[in-house]
């Protein structure tokens, strides 16, 4: 991976420092749920206090499509991360012109300060300069440290990268050294990737890169139906994607070339309704009765698939086994994260993992916090997957490092 310049390499000390964080945490009733993201950034924003700087914060928070939503205000967010920092953080109602300019001018080196939504003005998803210029006027510095948003080719993820001195947060930094070891150039291998959820159509970009880094891809999920079916399996009534069976076998042909074994389950759980503690049965794959529809991978699937971690140095992990959200339909999810949180606790693998329904899958199973590394992003992790370049990283790399 070219290099990134990052934030200890940046002359802070006195300076206004306009940080890019990412605040779009769960939110209701005005108040924050899962703190998760506002955690992420302490690291960054506590190492700009000691160093002196001037921290100005700049998020966006949910998709209020260029408009003022009272409701998706980044207000709330200021006395929840003010008792996470030990130390008040201001709050100014717009994050460009007069209103931010003398919040800004206000601050003290040490002094932290967060701005109201971008995505408040249209020019934010448009990366408009003019709006680019605005914000960059807040700050003498600009730091990245909002990874998960950094797929997004916005004006505080991309534009004001053009304009100011960029650098990476830590926590960008740390997520992007993560992901790199597990599937750049060269990751430790056995390198045993582990994909579940519902629909082959959203992750074909994303099993295709995958096939061509990783040794094992296991699949599960209802994704493994799609692919069970494009081997001529009768799955019965299970959800399956009948239009991307050759996208399966597409997929399949490749892992082939490309030397990766393409694991799919070899026994599944069954039932004739999608309702939690519906009565169930375990069956061989070839077994599936017209009337039943597959919800979960079987034991016998989750231990080949534990053998495979077990013989490998790094695991990749993205969505869940089975229908996870319904009991007992979360046993192979729980069982294998518990497997993978186990080897990673013993020094046997490192495990990264990430986007959409992963994170809450394996704090269901207890396991989130034992896995080496949980990426804090959804789509960014997934685009990351797929190996794509994402815009906010691009635009912190060395000049003379970018393609
Ligand atoms: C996320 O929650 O994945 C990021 O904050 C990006 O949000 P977005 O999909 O609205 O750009």
């Amino acid at each position: 991976m070219a290099s990134i310049r990052r934030l200890d390499d940046a002359d802070v000390a006195g300076k206004r420092v306009l940080v890019r964080v990412d605040f779009n945490a769960p939110m209701q009733d005005g108040r924050v749920t899962d703190d998760t993201r506002l955690r992420a950034a302490i690291p960054t924003i506590e190492a700009l206090r000691e160093r002196g700087a001037k921290t100005v914060l700049v998020s966006h928070f949910g998709r209020p499509k260029g408009k003022v939503v009272a409701d998706m205000s980044l207000a709330p967010i200021a006395p929840t991360l003010s008792a996470l920092l030990g130390t008040t953080v201001a709050f100014a109602d717009d994050c460009i012109g007069e209103t931010a300019a003398e919040a800004v001018t206000a601050l003290e080196p040490g002094g932290v300060l967060l701005l109201e939504n971008t995505r408040f003005h249209s020019g934010e998803e448009e990366n408009d300069p003019a709006f680019a210029r605005a914000l960059a006027a807040n700050g003498d510095v600009y730091v990245n440290d909002a990874f998960s948003a950094a797929h997004r080719a916005h004006a505080s993820t991309e534009g004001v990268a053009q304009l100011l001195p960029a650098y990476a947060g830590l926590a960008l930094a740390r997520e992007l050294d993560y992901l790199t070891s597990a599937l750049g150039a060269a990751p430790n291998r056995p390198v045993v990737a582990i994909v579940g959820g519902a629909k082959v159509s959203t992750k074909i970009e994303l099993l295709g890169n995958l096939v061509s880094k990783v040794d094992v891809l296991a699949i599960g999920g209802a994704m493994a139906n799609t692919f069970l079916a494009a081997r001529g399996v009768e799955i019965g009534a299970s959800y399956a994607e009948r239009d991307q069976l050759d996208t399966a076998r597409e997929i399949e042909t490749k892992a082939q070339a490309a030397g990766c074994e393409l694991y799919l389950p070899v026994d599944v759980v069954v039932a004739e309704r999608f309702e939690a503690n519906a009565p169930h049965r375990t069956t061989a794959v070839v077994d599936v009765k017209a009337n039943e529809m597959i919800l979960d991978i079987g034991s016998m699937s989750v231990d080949e698939i534990a053998e495979r971690v077990n013989d490998a140095n790094t695991v990749v992990w993205n969505g869940p086994m089975g229908a996870f959200e319904i009991e007992p339909f979360d046993t192979s999810t729980v069982e294998l994260a518990k497997f993978v949180a186990n080897q990673t606790k013993a020094d046997a693998v490192t495990s990264v993992a990430g986007g959409g329904d992963t994170v809450a899958a394996l704090n269901h199973a207890g396991a989130a916090k034992d896995f080496t590394f949980v990426s804090t992003a959804g789509g960014a992790f997934l685009e990351w997957l797929e190996g794509r370049e994402l815009p906010g990283v691009e635009a912190l790399k060395n000049a003379d490092e970018v393609a």
